[in-house]
């Protein structure tokens, strides 16, 4: 039994087994689906886990309940790894009382086909579950529209908020265990998942201001106690598109051509005096991983060749993700190649104008075939062009 508080019981899952969180995004070291059991006169389950994990997820909650009724479930989110389980908790236990807002019922509805048993809930309500209560703070569209969290004295569930990518290995809360995984992990759930909503997750942030946290229960990754004041850190910078001053050199390459001028310009970015600085091949590195340190960095420099008189596909992925996060305040340079039919720099600077809206820096410069000591003298203009814009 992992117990949290005098009355708050750990009752979550570890899922080692999925390569791809949503189809999407790789999970070198698994996810956790976290939820949690209130043990006072009414017991309270708050949220559940995804369906696969049923009977691991019932053994934990009777461990804990024995043969005690479950008097309600609060669904903070209704994403199916948190929700997937409702609809067969309710045969274990049918007079549980679930509840959530009026968008989580009609998620639910569709969802599960459940439509009674239902309490509803709006921002501020309470329910009294004997010696604690619960509160409830409407946090839409971080990062569905139904998302909510609730209170229960100064522990706050979060929902994915706060939440990282990696199983808990034994310890659920972060005092028990070595966080160091988690931090990076944090900020690649945060950039891929929650990333595009930073302005209602900026007044989220603002409606708990002011409430005692001490223990911080998300849905995936450790309870944070010894952390709460970093990991809230975290969210409001985030959140705000608040960045390092660093580069994020990321480029294509098919031949080694694209890949020698990325050389140059991180050389020339180094020497004017730039420290962070970071490289991917986009064919190579998950896109993930990009995007989390294209949060974190503030500058941007891209490449690719032109492939099929268009841009190198990988490029052309990424640079739509990218667009899709509205990632605010960023610098950004370019170049690129060709063998025979020039593309590539103007379509990076068509995604730039059209969907990225970046501070573009330096001149993009154009490889036909291979460097020549003119290309080379360009790239190095480039790479000392954003580390002055840079270091500015
Ligand atoms: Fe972990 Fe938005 O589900």
């Amino acid at each position: 039994m992992k117990k949290i508080t005098e009355h708050i019981y750990y009752v979550g899952v570890n899922d080692r087994n999925k390569s791809l969180f949503e189809g999407l995004w790789p999970l070198p070291a698994g996810v956790s689906y976290n939820a949690y059991l209130i043990d006072d006169e009414k017991t309270c389950l708050i949220d559940t886990v995804e369906v696969d994990f049923f009977m691991p997820f019932i053994e934990n909650i009777r461990e804990v309940l024995g043969e005690r009724p479950l008097n309600y479930i609060v669904v903070n989110h209704m994403e199916p790894d948190h929700s997937g389980s409702l609809a067969l908790l309710r045969k274990y236990y049918p007079e549980v009382q679930i509840v959530g807002n009026k968008k989580t019922f009609d998620m639910m509805r569709g969802f599960y086909q459940i439509e009674s048993g239902l309490q509803e809930v709006k921002n501020g309500d309470t329910l009294a579950l004997g010696s604690q209560q619960l509160q409830f703070v409407l946090t839409p569209m971080v990062h569905w529209p139904e998302t909510m969290m609730t209170l229960c004295k100064s522990v706050l569930f979060s929902g994915d908020a706060f939440g990282c990518f990696g199983a808990l290995n034994g310890a659920i809360v972060d005092e028990q265990m070595n966080c160091d995984y988690f931090w990076d992990e944090m900020e690649r759930y945060y950039s891929n998942i929650v990333g595009k909503y930073g302005t209602p997750v900026q007044m989220a942030l603002k409606k708990l201001a002011g409430v005692k946290v001490d223990y911080i229960c998300s849905t995936h990754g450790p309870v944070w106690h010894e952390h709460v004041e970093k990991v809230i850190g975290i969210y409001d910078r985030l959140s705000r598109y608040e960045a390092e001053p660093g580069l994020v050199i990321c480029y294509g390459t098919m031949y080694g051509n694209t890949e020698r001028a990325a050389e140059v310009i991180a050389t020339a970015a180094a020497e004017a005096g730039v420290k962070n600085i970071v490289m991917h091949n986009v064919s190579k590195t998950h896109h993930s991983y990009i995007i989390r340190d294209v949060f974190r960095y503030q500058a941007l420099i891209v490449g690719a060749p032109t492939y099929n008189t268009g841009l190198y596909h990988e490029m052309n992925v990424l640079l739509d993700e990218l667009s899709q996060k509205d990632i605010k305040g960023r610098l950004l340079g370019w170049f690129g190649s060709y063998g025979w039919a020039s593309k590539a720099v103007a379509e990076i600077k068509r995604w730039n104008d059209e969907r990225l809206h970046y501070e573009p820096v330096g001149t993009p410069v154009e490889i036909k075939q291979a460097l020549t000591p003119e290309t080379i003298a360009q790239c190095r203009a480039l790479g000392q062009a954003m580390a002055a814009r840079l270091l500015s």
